[in-house]
């Protein structure tokens, strides 16, 4: 054997009894904070509470170059829910971001105009909580709300509409004008959509038990929530999922870490690598996911790739902190997920003093397109139905209840 043959095989011994040094190391123990410690230790390390009323709200989310208001955000809030802006008419921001299912739409891949998937095969991130995030979309390619919804209002594969063609559709629509009158001094443009939904999308924060818990209701979550949080934060999932909305804030790999024993693997991720989307710049570096309901945004990972929130955790332990997690930390760490869950704050914005439908009963209403262009069905019977509310369970088509929110499903 020649010299170099040596060397190599010295230095794959070497790096053999390294990794068989480090699984003998005991895990490093980790101490459970009691609760006031614990809240001490969470709020110290940057998870803070969402804010209940709208001045702290504007503290936190408002852009200065598309500062909110109240007509603003009105209006955002009626074309979020407006198949007028999809090619076809049937597709609203709101068909893929159902806002009671946890802001998306809890199938694997993104399902647009014309039933056309999305070609990465990209998962539906959740809208609740996006406005916290520092970078929007899976390869954090958009820097805010606003350009975020430029993207796609235009993709073929969601709602396939140019600028110009919304632009023309809203001037053709009295309701429209009136009120881009009102907001924007009458400038119908794709930006101003752009702002108008961005300054919608700024209120949809949501709170739970964690954030009672942060504010200091120590009965708000269970222990075994607590020690889910406990090993959140020191174990280091914090470092990444940081910040009020748990995610959103930063860029990173992933898989981060892989072990000896991955190094056959010839998988780029630890599940099937579904449309083949390896996050910026093709270096498997992702937008950090928002965890703030997590548990109601099934399925997970950019491809979702994997149903259980369980093994979403367990993968997450492996490959990002590198100390896979027993299942009993699991469960715990899945108990912290479910304080995670939340209501959208009700900020005392008083939409309805600003839109055009005040005071429309809708009851038992035969809706044609032209009092209620926020939906496009016709003959539809809606029961208490509250188009401020979002309500949107309460759509009827044909005596059959349509899926929730699912504006453009109800259509066809
Ligand atoms: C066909 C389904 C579909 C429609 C319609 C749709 N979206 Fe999305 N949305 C997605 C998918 C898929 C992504 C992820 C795309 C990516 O990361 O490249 C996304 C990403 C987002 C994000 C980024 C969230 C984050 O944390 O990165 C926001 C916010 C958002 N959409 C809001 C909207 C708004 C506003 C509209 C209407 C103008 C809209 N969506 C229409 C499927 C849809
Ligand atoms: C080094 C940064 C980093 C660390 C540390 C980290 N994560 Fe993640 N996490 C990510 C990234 C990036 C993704 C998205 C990966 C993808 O979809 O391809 C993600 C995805 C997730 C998801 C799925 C989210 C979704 O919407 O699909 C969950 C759940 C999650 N992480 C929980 C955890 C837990 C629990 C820990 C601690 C054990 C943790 N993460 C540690 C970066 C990190």
């Amino acid at each position: 054997m020649n010299n170099i043959a040596k060397i190599i095989l010295s230095a794959i011994a070497i790096v053999i009894i390294f990794y068989g040094f480090l699984l003998l190391l005991p895990k490093p123990k980790i101490t459970y904070f009691k609760d006031n410690a614990l809240r001490e230790y969470a709020l110290n390390h940057n998870l803070t509470p969402v804010p209940t009323d709208y001045k702290s709200l504007l503290k936190i989310v408002d852009n200065p170059n598309n500062p909110m208001t109240p007509a603003k955000i009105a209006l955002g809030k009626q074309l979020f829910f407006d198949p007028i802006l999809s090619l076809d008419k049937t597709i609203a921001c709101a068909s893929c971001h159902i806002l009671e299912e946890g802001g998306d739409d809890n199938i694997p891949t993104a399902i647009g105009y014309h039933d056309r998937a999305n070609p990465k095969h990209l998962n539906s991130p959740t809208v609740l909580n996006a406005a916290l995030a520092k970078r929007q979309f899976w390869n954090g390619s958009a820097p805010d709300v606003e350009a975020q919804a430029a993207g796609l209002m235009q993709a073929p594969f969601e709602m396939n509409i140019t600028p110009k063609e919304a632009v023309k559709r809203l001037k053709e629509d009295e309701g429209y004008v009136a009120a881009f009158a009102k907001v924007f001094d009458g400038n119908i443009s794709f930006l101003n959509i752009q702002n108008a939904i961005g300054a919608y999308e700024r209120t949809l924060l949501t709170r739970g038990d964690y954030d009672r818990f942060l504010e200091g209701d120590n009965n708000a979550i269970s222990a075994s929530a607590k020690r889910g949080l406990n090993l959140f934060i020191q174990k280091g999932c914090k470092g990444c999922h940081t910040g009020m909305s748990l995610g959103g804030q930063s860029m990173q790999l992933f898989p981060l870490r892989r072990s000896l024993m991955d190094i056959f693997e010839t998988e780029p991720f630890p599940f099937p690598n579904k449309g083949g989307f390896l996050g910026e710049n093709d270096k498997k570096r992702f937008r950090v996911p928002i965890l703030r309901n997590i548990t109601k945004t099934a399925p997970y990972f950019h491809n979702g790739g994997v149903k259980e929130l369980e093994e979403a955790v367990r993968i997450m332990s492996k490959y990002q902190v590198g100390d896979e997690f027993t299942p009993k930390e699991i469960k715990d760490v899945v108990e912290f997920f479910k304080t995670l869950e939340g209501e959208l704050v009700p900020y005392d914005i008083n939409l309805s003093a600003n839109s055009n439908f005040e005071g429309i009963n809708l009851t038992g209403m035969d809706l044609s397109h032209k009092d209620l262009h926020a939906i496009n069905l016709k003959n539809a019977n809606l029961t208490n139905y509250n188009l401020f509310g979002t309500n949107l369970s309460a759509i009827w088509r044909d005596g059959k209840p349509c899926l929730k929110g699912s504006i453009g499903k109800c259509n066809q």
